[in-house]
């Protein structure tokens, strides 16, 4: 199922020395490496043997629905909480053994925002950059150099509680960095932000790797975030790694290269079983209300014989999409649900039952 040949590699070989970084003519060393990691909460297993290295400059995603574990995980590889058993290095150090070293290396975003709202954008990196010794001297640089890369310098006297999402998620990102560490963990740094804010936390993050020596582990359940901004990407589901690759590789990883979603009007009983008859289908998932997703090799013949074989039987066609496979049919193919079926579920709300309201 593991589509990247390497991840079982828990050898020592190419393990960087305490503290050490690549130069010329060495291997490339790995930022992180996780071995078998397993965090249970007493009965439960939130996650379970996973194993997994980042190499250095990568940026490396999580990629898995609500509950999948992702945050637990950053919690180990960032010292917050401890380990069942398995192993965790980050740029040499033994999570375990060797705590306040890995501290020192690392800058991490929690899921949760949490720069004080009180203070001013300027206030909340000094304070920060006070916590980790940066001298007096280096730390007004350092805030001048990341408001400009987040694009917050005009924003330096206003006070953090008048900040959109957005542009707090952004300060805490420069915050996460004052210290210049070498590894930065942000654990899903666009959720709740709308569609225009979160590009401009991609294109941010962009922004920073290309002026800074980076490794970046990012968590998150937006598909295209994934896609857009992971070199590799590690799916997890349920605690366990189910798929791990560059998103090109994970997408060639599902047969059939094309996704047909179509929307029939009173489709035939036996419809399902019609779709799956065209050319180069792999896959039908009936996704109910007549919506059908289709995977096929080949997106232009299976249309064509789709909607001759729809006006054959007399079956409207609502609409009709022919697109590149994606991570979603990637997440469908190695968990057998849809990632965003889960999101969807795990986000409904129930109301409480009102006083004398029958059940
Ligand atoms: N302190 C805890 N005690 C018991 N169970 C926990 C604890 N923390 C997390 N869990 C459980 O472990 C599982 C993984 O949780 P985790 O927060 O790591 O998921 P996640 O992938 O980060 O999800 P989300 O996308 O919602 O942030 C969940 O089922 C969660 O309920
Ligand atoms: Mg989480």
């Amino acid at each position: 199922m593991i589509s990247d040949p390497n991840l079982g590699n828990s050898g020592s070989a190419g393990r960087p020395a305490a503290g050490g970084g690549p130069s010329t003519g060495e291997p490339a060393v790995n930022a992180i490496e996780v071995e078998h990691i397993v965090k249970k909460y007493g009965d439960f297993t939130a996650v379970d043997d996973v194993s997994f290295y980042v190499k250095e400059e990568e940026i490396f995603g999580l990629l898995g629905p609500n509950g999948a574990g992702k945050s637990t995980l950053i919690r180990m590889m960032t010292t917050l909480i401890p380990i069942t058993s398995g192993k965790a290095r980050i740029v040499g150090f033994d999570v375990q053994k060797d705590p306040d070293d890995v501290r020192r290396a690392i800058g991490v975003i929690p899921q949760a925002l949490t720069s004080d709202i009180d203070l001013t954008v300027e206030e909340n990196l000094n304070i920060y950059a006070k916590l980790y010794d940066v001298s007096a001297q280096k730390r007004k640089a350092a805030v001048d150099e990341l408001l400009e890369l987040v694009d917050l310098t005009k924003w330096r006297d206003a006070q953090t509680k008048t900040l959109s999402g957005g542009m707090r998620r952004r300060l805490e990102i420069a915050r996460g960095l004052v210290h210049s560490p070498r590894i930065f963990f942000l654990d899903e740094p666009t959720t709740g932000l709308d569609p225009v804010s979160r590009v401009a936390v991609w294109e941010m993050l962009t922004n920073i790797k290309a002026h800074r020596k980076l490794t970046i582990l990012i968590t998150t359940h937006y598909m295209d975030e994934a896609d857009r901004l992971c070199d590799r990407i590690a799916i997890v589901d349920h605690g366990k790694l189910v798929a791990l690759d560059t998103p090109a590789a994970l997408k060639a990883s599902v047969p059939g290269s094309n996704v047909i979603e179509a929307h029939f009007d009173h489709p035939t009983a036996d419809w399902e079983q019609r779709l799956h008859a065209l050319t180069g289908v792999t896959s039908v998932q009936h996704e109910g209300a007549g919506m059908y997703r289709i995977l096929t090799s080949d997106g232009s013949k299976a249309t064509t014989e789709l909607v001759e074989m729809a006006v054959r039987a007399g079956v409207g066609v609502k609409s009709l999409s022919v697109q590149n496979t994606t991570l979603d049919d990637v997440f469908v193919h190695y968990t057998g649900r849809q990632l965003r079926d889960e999101l969807v579920k795990s986000y409904s709300f129930v109301m409480p039952p009102r006083p004398g309201m029958q059940p």
